[in-house]
């Protein structure tokens, strides 16, 4: 079989017929696939195959690899883009109708002439990768890539990371946590349409996280995203109190348990903090203080659902930590209170066996809103009893984070103290009834 690289325009004759299309890669070996011009798939049997004609090479994909600068003005700011991957750095490569060509920073930076205006931007591609498919070692990839922008350019405001949107908010949890009193901004950003399409949101999304950055004295990591379906204002959203709750609207991302920090309204060129003390964790007298994951380190999330086995849990005896993500105000079955339910019994006995075993335990809440108070139930104040430590008001993606972070950086009882306490700004002392999504 001649070699085929994706994309490229083939005509296959099987023993009784011929077909036109362009390769796409094929999850089974002995099946080619064919994007057929009317968009859809089709597998064809590598044993019917008779022969294979390439009619079109695919185009040889842009070096995704750069780094450079648009020429400097002195009146203006200076702003590093780290490229890291997603939807905002993708393009629909339409040999193939899938968005999977990366483009490089240059290349979107030559679709926004208006940050032009704005900053001296300075761009570097760091990698090209869809976001759910980054490891702790991408964290600590980014990590080391912003302490150099900072020792190499004195005078940077700000960095702007373009990043997909689906674990975009596991990253400036990361971030937050790794990077103790960093004193520029890092804004996370990501776009739900690829940036080659007019109707984009990635253009207005890089545009408000320059301007926040440019014209605001904010230090820390944070999110810029839409925030409804219109395109008139980007909210700038906090790192540790942020999720992405919808699949594709513009909008996806919401803070929880928390006021967004800022409106950017894109057309009046106007922020407005929605927030005082945005700069709670920043301190003028000490330095940037960077801790890593450690790569290999075992954490996992497990869902409370409504026929949990004890394999289920005892699947982690090998871990260091673990989420339970329970249900309500902090619950997880453990309890027999008939016959039906006797076999939840032994899920308590492997959470012990786990914690016995020197696994951290944390129960979060599939309630996206609200505090994890395990006091007010029985079977709560039983699962404090067994040494499950409650994951008070964070989100499970920010609880799972922070557990690792601490876990590459803190013996055992350091981190169950440290998890208790709010240290950048992920947990909230107060929960405001308004800050709860109205749908
Ligand atoms: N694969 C998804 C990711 O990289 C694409 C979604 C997006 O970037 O919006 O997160």
């Amino acid at each position: 079989m001649k070699s085929l690289n994706f994309g490229d325009h083939i005509e296959i004759t099987t023993k009784n017929q011929s077909l036109k299309g362009i390769y796409i890669n094929s999850p089974k070996k002995d099946v080619i696939i064919l994007k057929k011009n009317s968009g859809y798939n089709m597998g064809v049997n590598k044993k019917d195959i008779k022969k294979i004609k390439v009619v079109k090479k695919a185009s040889k994909a842009k070096k995704v690899k750069g780094k450079g600068s648009i020429k400097t003005n002195k009146k203006l700011p200076n702003i590093t883009i780290l490229k890291i991957g997603g939807t905002i750095v993708s393009k629909l490569d339409y040999s193939t109708g899938a968005v999977s060509a990366k483009i490089t920073a240059e290349e979107l930076l030559e679709n926004i002439p208006e940050l032009r205006k704005i900053a001296n931007i300075n761009y570097k591609d760091i990698a090209s990768i869809m976001s759910e498919s980054m490891r702790f070692s991408h964290y600590n990839l980014i990590a080391k890539e912003i302490q150099k922008e900072i020792k190499k350019n004195k005078n940077l405001k700000g960095i702007i990371i373009p990043h997909g949107t689906d674990t975009l908010h596991y990253t400036s949890s990361a971030l937050s946590f790794m990077l103790e009193n960093i004193n520029i901004p890092i804004i996370l950003v990501g776009s739900q349409r690829s940036s080659d399409r007019g109707s984009s949101d990635s253009f207005i999304n890089l545009t408000c996280a320059a301007q926040f950055i440019a014209k605001t004295d904010f230090k820390g990591v944070a999110i810029c995203m839409h925030e409804d379906i219109s395109d008139d204002t980007c909210l700038i959203l906090p790192g540790t109190k942020t999720n992405k709750i919808h699949t594709s609207r513009r909008d996806a991302f919401k803070s929880i348990n928390t006021q967004p920090i800022a409106r950017v309204d894109y057309f009046k060129n106007k922020i407005d903090f929605l927030t005082k003390n945005y700069n709670k964790f920043y301190d003028e007298s000490k330095k940037i203080n960077t801790k890593y994951f450690k790569d290999n380190l075992k954490v996992g999330i497990l869902k409370s659902h409504s026929n949990i086995h004890p394999e289920n849990i005892s699947a982690f005896k090998n871990y260091k930590g673990l989420i339970l993500e329970g249900t309500g105000l902090g619950h997880f079955p453990t309890k027999s209170f008939d016959p039906l339910s006797k076999v939840n019994e032994k899920n308590r006995k492997e959470i012990e066996r786990l914690i016995k075993k020197n696994c951290v335990v944390i129960l979060t809440s599939q309630c996206t809103y609200g505090r994890v108070n395990m006091n007010i139930y029985t079977p709560g104040r039983e699962l404090i009893e067994l040494g499950i430590v409650p994951g008070k008001d964070m989100t499970t993606e920010t609880a799972f984070i922070k557990l690792a972070f601490l876990l590459s950086n803190y013996k055992k009882e350091q981190v169950k103290s440290l998890f208790k306490e709010n240290l950048r700004g992920e947990i909230s002392e107060r929960i405001l009834p308004h800050e709860f999504v109205d749908y």
